[in-house]
């Protein structure tokens, strides 16, 4: 493993740094990864629950998904991996740029300026009318009126049984899932499903910020950059001779390629080390 002293010699000398934020990032702070132990994908089928498809069969059941997520999301609180990209936002202002795959909202809650920060995946907390697309950008609020129906209590721990057709439980009524104010369609969670486009402008916005100045470090944190286009920024930089710095929980991590640098260990405590020359790490 690279030491973080290396690190620290290339960031004085990098000006621009590029982040790519995976499930890693939050797992420190409770929330499941997709596909390592305890993952999403290993213990809900994604087919009935995070495409198109899934939600035009059964909205309330997508919806009692997005739901308990959300609220597994609130009650996590940010960690010092989030914080410390924070703190390298406010540091490098517009030389810096941070796409996350995630949708949780611990990058906003550890301070991240918005202008840095790009969901490529969209928001467990925005909505979007499934007939008219039209986005309604939600609080955070899990009171907020056109979450409040979805947003159930959850037992503690698994909501599988909940999300078994046979439960007890009786799904959402359609009636009490959130409506679009404009067309009156049910709206949906504004996350990026499987076999969806991201969205176009906002990748079009990303690659004029690589291509506008040369990016000196990208950092690959917390993801096993199996999907794209996220996985492609790396693959990219390193055509371009940009340093790529991989921050994985994994020590055999495909998201690394050799002549990467590489930091195994939990992102929540390796990047306030690794960012310390840029960031006051006593308030990480
Ligand atoms: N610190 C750093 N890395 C970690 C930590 C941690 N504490 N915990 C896990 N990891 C690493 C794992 O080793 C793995 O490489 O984070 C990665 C998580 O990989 P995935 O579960 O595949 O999550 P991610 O890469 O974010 O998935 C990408 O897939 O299903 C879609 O839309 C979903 O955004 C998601 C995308």
């Amino acid at each position: 493993m690279s030491d973080i002293a290396a690190f620290h010699t290339l960031l004085q000398r990098s000006p621009r740094i590029l982040a790519i934020c995976g499930a890693g990032l939050s797992a420190s702070s409770g929330l499941p990864t997709f596909r390592g132990a305890g993952g999403l994908w290993r213990n809900y089928e994604s087919t009935s629950l995070a495409t198109p498809g899934a939600f035009g069969r059964d909205p309330a059941l997508v919806w009692l998904f997005y739901a308990w997520r959300r609220h597994v999301c609130l009650q996590a609180d940010p960690n010092g991996g989030h914080r410390a990209l924070a703190a390298l936002a406010k540091a490098r202002g517009s030389d810096f740029l941070c796409l996350t795959q995630n949708v949780d909202n611990l990058h906003e809650r550890a301070g991240h300026p918005p202008d840095t920060l790009r969901h490529l995946h969209g928001r467990l907390f925005d909505l979007k009318c499934s007939k008219c697309k039209k986005t309604a950008y939600t609080t955070d609020d899990p009171l907020c009126p056109a979450l409040a129906p979805a947003s159930k209590d959850f037992p503690a721990g698994d909501i599988n049984p909940l999300l078994d057709p046979r439960s007890p439980v009786p799904p959402i009524p359609t009636a009490e899932l959130p409506h679009c104010p404009s067309c009156g369609g049910i709206q949906r969670p504004g996350v990026v499903w499987f076999g969806e486009n991201l969205d176009g402008r906002m990748l079009r916005e990303v690659d004029a910020w690589i291509d506008a100045k040369p990016v000196d470090i990208v950092l690959v944190i917390g993801t096993s950059s199996v999907v794209y286009p996220a996985a492609g920024y790396a693959e990219r930089a390193r055509t371009r001779n940009t340093k790529v710095v991989t921050v994985n929980l994994d020590p055999d991590t495909e998201a690394a390629e050799p002549g990467d640098l590489v930091y195994v260990g939990d992102a929540a405590e390796l990047l306030p080390a690794l960012l310390a020359p840029l960031t006051t790490t006593s308030s990480l």
